[in-house]
């Protein structure tokens, strides 16, 4: 049994095939329609999500499955201190496979190990954000058509983004990427990204406070947003929180092949005034999340479908 707790869970040579299974999911949808016919997928989120459980549950009735859950810690038995351990116990027993969102880094790695079925992380603190990096990988390569020789811009809150911790993680196993890290000092990238995963594997990179600066000589701008839920300070967030604000001017500056990305939800880092530019494509990433929730779905209850 396998379970999908940070991208490294699967190499290079998995990854790829699981993307190359995205995509012939995008191409014929109508030859999964019953892939999972009688299976069921668990939700368990302790903390809010609109597109990580929504895609999750999206692609598992696309697979002909059913699902069952709960979106927040207050409308499950963690209300009343149930542990991680033993829910996932619980829900063993309920379900084939499950998704767990959690505020605690490590919860669904302790759940892991307890275990019965598959555990996917969909999020766990600050920590990794395995599947948003699926989908980030999927929109990469479908709409660049590579995840190599690339020089990638990620702004925003690169010391709580999970999303960021697990991009890099993922990125730094093709060739020729370079980052160009754009945040304010306070939400720098944690020192055990620098040290133990760019400067471990000799990843270029560089690190900016001014997006204008170095706009231009991206091939693709990854927005985060400042994640208010992460900060003790209230005050430290509201000073922070509008440090980035992508708009048409700072557009102009940029290359006419240079994509836009952002996990999403946005909240003021992006302007609507760039929802329309041809390069922001946050919107179609959604989309991609759903093909590799199911081909991740497929491949971690191990079914092959005939000529997939
Ligand atoms: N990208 C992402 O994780 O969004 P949600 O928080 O809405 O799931």
């Amino acid at each position: 049994m396998r379970h999908l707790l940070s991208p490294l869970d699967l190499s290079v040579e998995e990854l790829d095939t699981l993307l190359d299974l995205a995509s012939d999911i995008e191409q014929h949808p109508d030859k999964y329609r019953h892939a999972c016919d009688g299976k069921k997928l668990a939700t368990l989120f302790y903390e809010p999500s609109t597109r990580t459980r929504l895609s999750f549950e999206a692609a598992m009735l696309n697979l002909g499955g059913n699902v069952l859950g709960f979106s927040s810690a207050d409308s499950s038995s963690a209300a009343k201190g149930e542990s991680v351990s033993d829910t996932i116990r619980i829900v063993s027993c309920y379900a084939d496979i499950c998704a767990m969102r959690h505020p605690k880094e490590g919860a669904p790695l302790v759940a892991a190990s307890k275990s019965g079925i598959p555990v996917i992380n969909a999020g766990d603190g600050g920590h990794q954000h395995p599947t948003q990096t699926l989908t980030d990988l999927m929109t990469i390569r479908s709409l660049k058509g590579r995840l190599n020789n690339l020089v990638i811009g990620i702004c925003g809150d690169l010391k709580f983004g999970r999303t960021v911790h697990s991009l890099i993680n993922a990125l730094v196993r093709y060739t020729g990427i370079k980052f160009v890290l754009i945040s304010p000092n306070e939400l720098r990238i944690p020192s055990y990204i620098r040290q133990d995963v760019l400067e471990k594997k000799h990843v270029e990179y560089q690190e900016v406070e001014r997006l204008e600066d170095v706009i231009g000589g991206l091939d693709l701008l990854y927005m985060t947003r400042v994640q208010k839920e992460r900060f003790f300070n209230e005050e430290e967030y509201i000073r922070l929180k509008d440090s980035y604000i992508l708009n048409a001017a700072k557009m102009a500056l940029a290359g006419k092949d240079m994509l836009v990305m952002h996990p999403l939800p946005r909240v003021n880092e992006i302007s609507v005034e760039v929802d329309d530019d041809e390069r922001a494509v946050y919107f179609k990433q959604v989309q991609y999340g759903v093909y590799v929730r199911m081909a991740l779905i497929l491949t971690l209850l191990n079914i092959n479908i005939p000529d997939a």
